[in-house]
């Protein structure tokens, strides 16, 4: 059967490869221990479980869905924003609740990309990004992450044909892969930028929980005039290990939010309301569970700090998400070395070019998994010898 052209442009998903190999590894006996892809390993919190439980009985949620979100959901995330960022949203008009910001987050690019437009990404970046927009038939045009920039994009080196052309600029901070963090002064020259060229800027704010050292992260939205040009995408993921469930939401721009709205509403038909009743719970109760996580994954963090330096690899401390972005020793490729690692100690990681051309010579590794197995898979690296 021949594939429509459009996904000649798409390559395998990154994280179904790694889930392949994993699968092969295990077949074959192999203890693997997954530091690739960033699904925590703790469950969803009792009280959200509970919460969804309870929805469950309610026959009034078993109907169609709310196609822009369910009002108590969609004022829950209004009252998250102002408590947490200090930025109003209008419930009606500037929050969609989304299957995952995933969904969120290719679906815009199917409702502000032609065939033929630009986009700007990161590099490396999540991978929608760059695949929602081969999928529209769009062209993007990285943004480079460079570690001398601390990862952050340097716009004025973006050629200005591009610039014209271009429908959409993608950030992700805190950043996935790098730790990188925004702060607010750089989110504003963003938003200028965007303002000035017309170009609908979007951040991936779904690690915004995520940080350490007593950095806090921002909201793109509490940037001047952000709300004339910006949507911020947010996910129950990882604040609250709901991966399965399939929650997020988008915030901003009514404009951009119409539009997304009316592709989605074409294309799918909502989030379950028990599912988005278990989320507001989420918001308004969830503080203590995740500065609990925030303990967890600081520990984690301090764990491959402490063993990446014994073992000798060049990294940067992340400053947020869950993730380090490490080099890949002299003589190895990102995926040499991560299909030498899963086959010699059955330490499954992300690799690097997998996240763009800029990821080239790197690896990810993520730190949703117990201390102990943690620091199994740094002794079985040890015992390498690198
Ligand atoms: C990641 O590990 O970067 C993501 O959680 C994977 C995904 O969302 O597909």
């Amino acid at each position: 059967m021949k594939q429509a052209r459009r996904l000649d442009n798409a390559p395998p998903y990154l994280f179904v490869e790694i889930e392949e190999n994993i699968k092969k590894a295990l077949a074959n006996g192999v203890d693997v221990i997954n530091l690739g892809i960033g699904d925590p390993d703790m469950p969803t919190p009792d009280f959200v479980v509970q919460k969804m439980t309870e929805a469950l009985k309610n026959p009034a949620y078993h109907s169609y869905p709310e196609y822009d979100g369910a009002l108590e959901f969609r004022c829950a995330v209004a009252r998250f924003y102002k408590k947490r960022f200090g930025v109003d949203l209008d419930s009606e008009t500037e929050v969609v609740a989304l299957l995952g910001s995933k969904e969120g987050i290719a679906h815009i690019f199917f409702a502000l990309v032609n065939e033929g437009d630009f986009t700007l990404v990161p590099d490396p970046q999540y991978p929608v990004y760059e695949l929602a927009t081969a999928l529209t038939g769009g062209v993007a045009y990285p943004m480079p992450l460079l570690k001398e920039n601390g990862f952050f994009p340097d716009l004025s080196i973006i050629p200005k044909e591009v610039i014209k052309r271009t429908k959409i600029l993608f950030v992700n901070y805190p950043n996935n892969p790098t730790g990188a963090v925004a702060d607010m002064e750089q989110f504003q020259s963003i938003v200028d930028f965007a303002l000035k060229h017309d170009i609908v800027v979007c951040n991936d704010n779904a690690y915004s929980e995520f940080t350490y050292d007593g950095i806090k992260a921002p909201s793109i939205l509490m940037a001047k005039n952000a709300k004339n040009i910006a949507v911020e995408f947010h996910s129950f993921s990882k604040s609250y290990n709901m991966t399965g469930w399939r929650l997020g939401f988008a915030v901003g721009n009514r404009d951009a939010i119409c539009k997304l709205k009316k592709m989605k509403n074409n294309i799918d038909s909502g989030v379950f309301t028990a599912i988005q009743i278990a989320g507001v719970e989420a918001l308004e109760s969830g503080d203590k569970s995740v500065e609990n996580m925030q303990k967890i994954y600081a520990r984690r963090r301090n764990i491959a700090i402490t063993e990446l330096k014994k073992l000798g690899f060049e990294f940067v401390v992340p400053k947020g998400a869950f993730y380090f972005w490490v080099k890949v020793p002299d003589g190895f490729t990102s995926k040499s070395f991560t299909a030498m690692l899963l086959d010699k100690t059955g330490v499954a990681v992300a690799p690097g070019n997998g996240y763009g051309q800029y990821g080239e010579g790197y690896i990810r590794i993520s730190l949703t998994i117990s201390d102990i197995r943690l620091k199994e898979a740094f002794e079985r690296i040890e015992k390498l010898g690198l």
